[in-house]
């Protein structure tokens, strides 16, 4: 296998600028997701590393070798896409063996490649079945493996799993990545669902409108996003965004919505949001979103909107002001619409951008993890976790990942 390096890769039709300037790099061995909401350019990036379409500026590399101007079938790159399109009269080991045949090689080394292909992705003792005989995780094993008996040096995969149900989707996420760590397979995989990419990848390309966002771990993207795009679409459900100004006197700092919330910032936060021009947009993912029954330090008054149980965590959904915001809970939350409720957001998590500029405050290069730090509005969050709060309101535990509800 091979790594693929992007340098500065555009396309454009006419007027619409498909691909933006994009460099990134699959790493030997690496599984990278290509994400982004529809239009947003992964399919002509795809295209452009396979050559099926033209670079109209750039540079794309497969290991240290520049391929902008080899042919397709010269590039030593294997296609997966959406319809495995088996043949559905061909044995497996003939759907296999086809590829080979079609570039002339000899019987006895096509039987060796495809006996050696099938025993690595475990389908060897279903050499003599045809597809239909095959469960749904078979037949993408046998897809797979047409591209891998060519000895390819990276895999393209361009949405394989769309097409398939919720269930199928979960279970073939899992072989594709078993597929990618048993082989040391260099994949570029392209989705527009964050899911797949998070849980798969081992680096994500964020992409909107041509341009990357960010391109970085899994970690890294979920807990600091660069901006609110990428904040906004990676995680579900969605990171709870709220626009407000910055305001300070006498020390303390705080935001406010022009909706009539107020919600004070510790000096952590504080330093962070005065480096903004003053408009800012906080984040907040719904696990780290508290709620109490009474007013209470540091929380902000809010309404039920709607309780989602889901089994093993429930969702609230509650109006502060103007917007819905959504927390999570443990499950047996119960609360009627409209019910009073209050707010809070752990300070350690809070999630803070420039509205005018759109970027992260990272502050201190300190980043959103300020663990350790705890002062005013941080006290009950420090009490959720364990620790001895100062309003006496007991914090329960909640599902792993969750949100705390304390108070009740
Ligand atoms: N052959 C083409 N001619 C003109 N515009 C195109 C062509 N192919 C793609 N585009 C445009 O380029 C943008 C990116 O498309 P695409 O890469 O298919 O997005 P994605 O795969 O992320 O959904 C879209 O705005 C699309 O309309
Ligand atoms: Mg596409």
């Amino acid at each position: 296998m091979a790594g693929i390096t992007l340098n500065d890769v555009v396309k454009t039709y006419g007027e619409v600028v498909a691909v933006d300037s994009v460099s990134l790099d699959v790493g030997d061995g690496e599984l990278v997701a290509l994400v982004g909401p529809s239009g947003c350019g992964k399919t002509t990036t795809l295209n452009l590393v396979a050559g099926l379409i033209e670079l109209t500026d750039g540079e794309i590399l497969l290991g240290d070798k520049v391929i902008n101007d080899l042919d397709p079938k010269d590039r030593d790159l294997a296609m997966v896409f959406q319809n495995y399109a088996l043949y559905p009269n061909k044995t497996v080991f003939e759907n296999l063996a086809f590829p080979l045949k079609m570039r002339k090689m000899a019987k006895a080394e096509i039987a060796t490649r495809v006996t050696r292909t099938a025993e690595t992705l475990s389908i060897g003792h279903l050499l003599q079945r045809r597809p239909k005989e095959l469960s749904g995780g078979q037949q993408q094993r046998v897809a797979l493996g047409r591209a891998l008996v060519r000895n390819p040096k990276a895999f393209l995969m361009d949405e394989p799993l769309s097409n398939l149900d919720a269930k199928l989707r979960v279970q073939m996420r899992a072989e594709l990545k078993r597929f990618h760590q048993e082989l040391g397979a260099t994949v570029l995989y392209v989705t527009h669902d964050q899911m797949e990419a998070v849980t798969m990848a081992d680096k994500i390309a964020v992409m909107n409108l041509g341009v990357l966002q960010q391109f970085a771990s899994p970690d890294e993207i979920y807990n600091r996003p660069v901006n609110t795009f990428v904040a906004g679409f990676i995680g579900s459900p969605a990171m709870n965004l709220l626009r407000g100004r910055f305001v300070s006197a006498a020390g303390e700092g705080a935001i406010q919505g022009a909706d009539g919330w107020t919600l004070p910032l510790n000096p952590a936060n504080a330093r962070r949001a005065g480096a903004s021009a003053g408009e800012v947009v906080v984040g907040i993912r719904h696990g780290h979103v508290l709620l109490h029954r009474q007013a209470h330090r540091g929380a902000m008054p809010a309404r039920i909107y709607t309780v989602e149980p889901t089994g093993d965590i429930t969702f609230v959904h509650v109006r502060l002001g103007s917007q819905l915001l959504v927390a999570s809970t443990a499950p047996g939350f119960t609360a009627a619409p409209d019910d009073p409720i209050w707010v809070e957001f752990e300070q350690d998590h809070l999630h803070l951008f420039d509205e005018a500029s759109d970027v992260a405050l990272l502050g201190d290069g300190a980043g959103v993890e300020l663990a350790g730090v705890g002062a005013g509005a941080t006290s009950s969050a420090t009490a959720a976790k364990g620790a001895s709060g100062p309003s006496g309101g007991e914090a329960l535990p909640a599902a792993a990942g969750a949100g705390v509800v304390s108070d009740l």
